[in-house]
């Protein structure tokens, strides 16, 4: 029998930011080659939120964390350390974390991005974790802010129906109690990584006219392998957090999976052993927000009070490079 893990740090408080403009299947009827009707048959998606000029990752980022501090109680110059998960930074150089940083006045912390894709912000309270409990830190904020319309060629209809932009945050805190991360998995794949990748525009092929002409920047996706592998990944991910923790789906209050597709979370929900009134899902009104899907929908899921203080939580994820994670929390 596993030993049932005492968990190191707790989630004390999430909050989001979504862009107030939403774009409509029907819109995207009028720019691509699509139809309503498909794209709810395929992905589950009605609509998706898209920043505007003024909103970047790291002004979302920002109000995602000034939100989830507030409801913690917590003020910005007690954050240790400030993780940052995104794939669409502002800019290369500094790191959108530094960005937020300033934004909200932590002048206390060590802050870095990370890249891990979808997966980003479940690597990002990983890293916080780990962080805290070797003792270097009391308090982290962990911060997952995606701007995918800036990176989505609106012309190619297999990619431009999916993502939407957003961001969510959390604020984790060192715990002797019985509340916060039980358990978790993560895996990556680089092999597979031309599967769902942008070509062009670092530093190996920078950003050249011809680059912009061929589009080599935006992201690019075999979609039906992609989601074979997002299936396989997640199934993992959550079999391997749940047997780490001890539990089974049925012990499992609410699955908060990533959204990008209706299909993918069904396929997971049912291979976990978990009920569809016990999985969360707004991939209908926000489409794929990378790793901000996550914090988001959990944000969601405590202010309508889905879930509540001691509920059990298992969160999973897939996404480019492959990476995929699979957490158990107690909230
Ligand atoms: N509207 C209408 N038709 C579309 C379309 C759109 N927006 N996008 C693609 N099609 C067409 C294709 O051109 C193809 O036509 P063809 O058969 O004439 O070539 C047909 O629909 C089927 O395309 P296919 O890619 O096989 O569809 P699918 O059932 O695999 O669904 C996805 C496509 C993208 C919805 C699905 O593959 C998927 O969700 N993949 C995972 C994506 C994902 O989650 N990515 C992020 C991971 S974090």
């Amino acid at each position: 029998m596993v030993k049932k893990p005492r968990p190191l740090v707790e989630l004390v408080a999430t909050g989001r930011y979504l862009p107030e403009r939403i774009l409509t299947n029907q819109d995207l009827e009028r720019m691509v080659d699509t139809s309503d009707e498909w794209i709810r048959e395929r992905t589950g998606i009605r609509e998706r939120r898209i920043a505007g000029p003024d909103e970047g990752a790291a002004f979302m980022g920002a109000e995602a964390a000034r939100r989830a501090m507030a409801k913690a109680g917590v003020e910005p110059g007690e954050v240790d350390i400030l993780v940052v998960s995104t794939a669409t930074p502002d800019r290369w150089l500094p790191s959108t974390a530094c960005d937020i940083q300033a934004l909200i006045g932590a002048s206390n912390a060590m802050a870095f991005d990370i890249s891990a894709a979808c997966p980003g912000w479940l690597f990002g309270l990983s890293v916080a974790e780990g962080y805290i409990a070797a003792g270097r830190g009391e308090i982290a904020l962990v911060v997952a802010t995606e701007k995918m319309s800036a990176i989505i060629d609106w012309e190619d209809r297999a990619t431009c129906v999916l993502f939407g932009d957003g961001a969510g945050a959390g604020v984790l805190r060192r715990t002797s109690g019985d509340r916060g991360i039980l358990s978790s998995h993560h895996k990556s794949d680089g092999t597979l990584a031309n599967l769902l990748y942008r070509p062009a525009g670092g530093a190996l092929v920078p950003m050249t006219h011809e680059v912009l002409d061929r589009k080599d920047h935006f992201v690019k996706m075999a979609g039906r392998e992609v989601f074979k592998n997002a299936v396989r990944s997640m199934a993992e991910g959550a079999d391997l957090a749940l047997s780490r923790a001890g539990l089974t789906g049925a012990d499992i209050d609410l699955l908060v999976p990533h959204q990008a597709n209706l299909r993918i979370i069904d396929a997971t929900a049912k291979y976990a052993g978990i009920p569809q009134e016990k999985v969360y899902v707004n991939v209908d009104r926000y489409g794929n927000m990378s790793s901000a899907s996550i914090p988001v929908a959990l944000d969601e899921a405590l202010e309508r009070k889905v879930v509540g203080p001691g509920s059990l939580v298992l969160a999973v994820a897939f996404g480019a490079g492959f990476t995929w994670s699979g957490m158990t929390l107690r909230l």
